[in-house]
């Protein structure tokens, strides 16, 4: 197998990264998919929090979010709102949490652990920069075919007990995250049913200061 490497993002990578969307979220409305001039603005406001897989100088995955205090407390949100259009502009270099933006990999490069790799340098800066951990919503492709038998809620309790597999959802449980709740009309996604779960994995490392 030809060596996959994980590196932070650099302005060289988002032509590429804007052709990935499309090939990762087939079932995305346009409108929410990332731009290069969005990837370019990643590389000036938190380059070291963003990252991409490589294959030689092929962009075959990215993992990009931002820093930010996420209230827990009024947790309800939608994707367009919290990411301001792909421009990550509630990005705070203070802020107690990574809010995971983005993690995909094209689906000709799945199941060879880079998804798991680009977690782990997400959560890698997370514990360098003493923060809580990863916050995000999470999308679950699985539901849309499920959506006539079961509300969502009964749907992500049965992934969560292992009695159904979400391709993204379960993937997500197996690398640490927790479900906090459901988030409605958090993205136009046929798949999700504009379904997400807000995922928590917290950083075990966290000092308070
Ligand atoms: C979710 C996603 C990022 C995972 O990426 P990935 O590169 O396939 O992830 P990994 O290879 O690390 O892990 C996927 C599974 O393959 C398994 N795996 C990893 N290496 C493997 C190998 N060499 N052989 C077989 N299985 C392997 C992992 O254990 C994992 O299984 P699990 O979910 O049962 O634990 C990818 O499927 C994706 O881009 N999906 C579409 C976009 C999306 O939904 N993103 C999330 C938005 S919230």
């Amino acid at each position: 197998m030809r060596d996959i490497r994980i590196e932070t993002i650099e302005p060289r990578h988002a032509t590429a990264l804007e052709q990935l969307q499309r090939a990762c979220f087939p079932t995305l409305a346009d409108s929410e998919l990332m731009n290069a001039r969005h990837f370019r603005n990643h590389c000036r406001l938190f380059p070291e929090g963003n990252f991409v897989a490589l294959t030689e100088e092929r962009v075959i995955g990215l993992g990009s979010g931002f820093l930010t205090d996420f209230d827990f407390d009024d947790a309800q949100h939608n994707f367009q709102e919290i990411i301001d259009g792909g421009w990550y502009s509630q990005h705070d270099p203070a802020g107690d949490w990574y809010y995971g933006g983005d993690i995909s990999v094209h689906p000709d490069w799945r199941r060879r652990g880079v998804g798991s790799r680009l977690y782990a340098a997400r959560k890698g800066i997370v514990r360098q920069l003493n923060r809580r951990g990863i916050v995000a919503g999470g999308l679950i492709p699985g539901f849309a075919a499920h959506k006539q038998a079961m509300t969502p809620q009964d749907y992500v309790d049965k992934v969560v007990q292992g009695q159904l597999r979400d391709n993204t959802l379960s993937f997500q449980l197996g690398r640490g995250f927790v479900v906090r709740g459901l988030l409605r009309d958090y993205i136009e996604d046929e798949a999700s049913d504009n379904w997400a779960t807000l995922i928590v994995w917290h950083n075990p490392d966290y000092r308070a200061v």
